[in-house]
């Protein structure tokens, strides 16, 4: 494939984000290159949470890439929350009116998406190595790059920064024009990935003194399960046999004992971080998905809004180039903001209701059990956690 020298908008980052706003950009007749530093085999590595919001859904569909979800993906109506030895089942179907999400794994939507993007014949380097940003406060950008040995420039009308939270492009603006916001929690998640069939039809979110633990999916064969964990902890301190001990002993007895064990496939730990970068334009550089923002994974926002951010970008960038208005990128940053700051609050308020923290004392403990046992008890706040987990409604 011949890289050209110009472009319209250069992607930097070949995750979700950067593939699919590839993708609706494509659709819309403007051409895009998309620069990744990585192997295509490194960024189908990455596992990551799959459920996905209605909304999410339906941008998929509208990039064309959703056939494979809708045979493969599982739908789901409800989740389970689990306390105190007891499953209570939050009916998200009951509650939103009919809505749910859609349970299909992120390595599988990024697959699609490069799948997508090879049919399309639209350029996308990878392997893209020391990428940086150029001259994105004047009407004529660039991003030069090394690929095989060889610099290169790539001349462009905009740089969308898609390039996750370890990124050049945010690291591009200068400390004075970007204000961060961030929290970092005092534990990590220990996940599991095994060829075992999940242990409930629904996902389960389970508290317990003993720490956090969740049971999800990737299909009706392979399950995936996470413990909360110390931060101190390698993934070499945790046999499987340890694990599926730990995760057995933090549900409630009748889950417990149903649980099928195997060997697992994948082990990893993540630390659990809340980041939000304000603002998400300079000139004429966006930042779109993890490059502006991280939630907790208690909830699985990360991909959804991600995806809310490019379809925010993708349509200001057509309205500016098929009816030459910048009404739309104008608007970008303030509204992508909005969305992800109520995500924010969500993903944060379930890692303090679930989570143990360990410099609460007892009195705490009360109160988030108190918190967990009026929750479950009050259709308003049942209904409040559903709507907010099937995923909020995006600006017009
Ligand atoms: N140059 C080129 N590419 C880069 C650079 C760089 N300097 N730095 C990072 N990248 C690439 C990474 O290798 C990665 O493939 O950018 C891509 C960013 O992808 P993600 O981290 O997956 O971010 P994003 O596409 O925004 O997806 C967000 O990922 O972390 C989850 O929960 C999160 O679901 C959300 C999704
Ligand atoms: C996952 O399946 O990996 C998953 C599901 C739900 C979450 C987080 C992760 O809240």
């Amino acid at each position: 494939m011949s890289i050209p020298s110009r472009t319209q908008v250069a992607i930097i980052g070949a995750g979700p984000s950067g593939l699919l706003l590839g993708q609706l950009l494509h659709r819309a007749g403007i051409d895009t290159v998309i620069l990744e530093q990585r192997t295509p085999d490194y960024v189908l590595g990455r596992i990551r949470a799959g459920i996905i919001e209605q909304v999410t859904v339906d941008l998929l569909v509208e990039a064309g890439v959703s056939e494979r979800m809708f045979k493969e993906g599982l739908p789901h109506d409800g989740f389970e929350l689990c306390f105190s030895g007891q499953r209570h089942r939050v009916d998200m179907h009951a509650l939103t009116g009919g809505r749910r999400v859609m349970v299909y794994g992120q390595t599988e939507i990024t697959r699609d998406l490069m799948d997508a993007r090879q049919a399309s014949g639209a350029p996308i380097v990878y392997e893209a190595t020391e990428v940086a940003l150029h001259d994105f406060g004047s009407s004529q950008p660039s991003v030069s790059y090394t690929h095989q040995g060889e610099r290169h420039t790539l001349q462009c009308d905009f740089i969308a920064g898609c390039d996750g939270f370890h990124g050049v492009s945010r690291a591009s603006v200068p400390a004075s024009a970007i204000q961060n916001f961030e929290r970092v929690y005092p534990f990590g998640w220990l996940g599991v990935l095994s060829d075992t069939p999940p242990v409930a039809h629904e996902l389960i979110y389970s508290n317990h003194e003993r720490g956090f633990a969740l049971c999800s999916m990737r299909s009706n064969t392979r399950s995936r399960y996470y413990v909360q964990c110390s931060l101190q902890d390698q993934v070499s301190d945790w046999s499987d046999q340890r694990f599926w001990n730990e995760l057995r002993s933090r549900l409630d007895p009748d889950t417990a004992e149903q649980l099928v064990t195997g060997p697992s496939i994948e082990k990893s730990i993540a630390p659990l971080r809340s980041f939000v970068a304000e603002p998400m334009r300079f000139g004429r550089l966006f930042l779109a998905g993890d490059a502006a923002h991280i939630v907790p994974p208690t909830g699985a926002k990360g991909l959804n809004l991600a995806a809310s951010d490019i379809a925010y970008l993708s349509r200001g960038l057509i309205e500016h180039y098929q009816e030459h208005s910048s009404a739309g990128i104008d608007a970008y940053s303030e509204r992508a903001l909005a969305r992800i700051w109520k995500a924010e609050r969500f993903s944060w308020w379930m890692t303090t209701l679930l989570h143990r923290f360990p410099e609460k004392d007892a009195f705490d403990h009360r109160i988030q059990r108190a918190d967990l046992d009026y929750l479950v008890g009050s259709q308003a706040a049942l209904t409040s956690l559903a709507e907010n987990y099937v995923g909020l409604p995006m600006a017009a």
